[in-house]
């Protein structure tokens, strides 16, 4: 079994998340509001239409080292994220 494993801040508070830890198929959204117990995160459609669950995600490029930003529909589930050089 492959472990996945993703770290990353929310708010500056920093999560070490391990597939073990939590299930593949938790969506952003529910890691929000019920790991990282910001219950202030809304949803409403939970089909990615409304936007109300839009969070801003950002960080530095692996490679580049540059400074991205984009807004993430948050009830939908991560399989994988590639970053690509534009
Ligand atoms: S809950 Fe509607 S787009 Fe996210």
């Amino acid at each position: 079994m492959v472990l996945l494993e993703i770290n990353f801040t929310i708010n500056g508070k920093v999560f070490n998340v391990n597939s073990k830890s939590v299930p593949v198929d938790t969506s952003l959204n529910t890691f929000i509001r019920n790991h990282a117990h910001l219950s202030g995160t809304k949803f409403m459609c939970l089909e990615g239409g409304c936007g109300a669950c839009v969070v801003n995600l950002s960080g530095l490029h692996p490679v580049t080292g540059d400074v991205f930003s984009y807004a993430v529909n948050s009830v939908t589930h991560f399989r994988s994220v590639q970053l690509h050089k534009q």
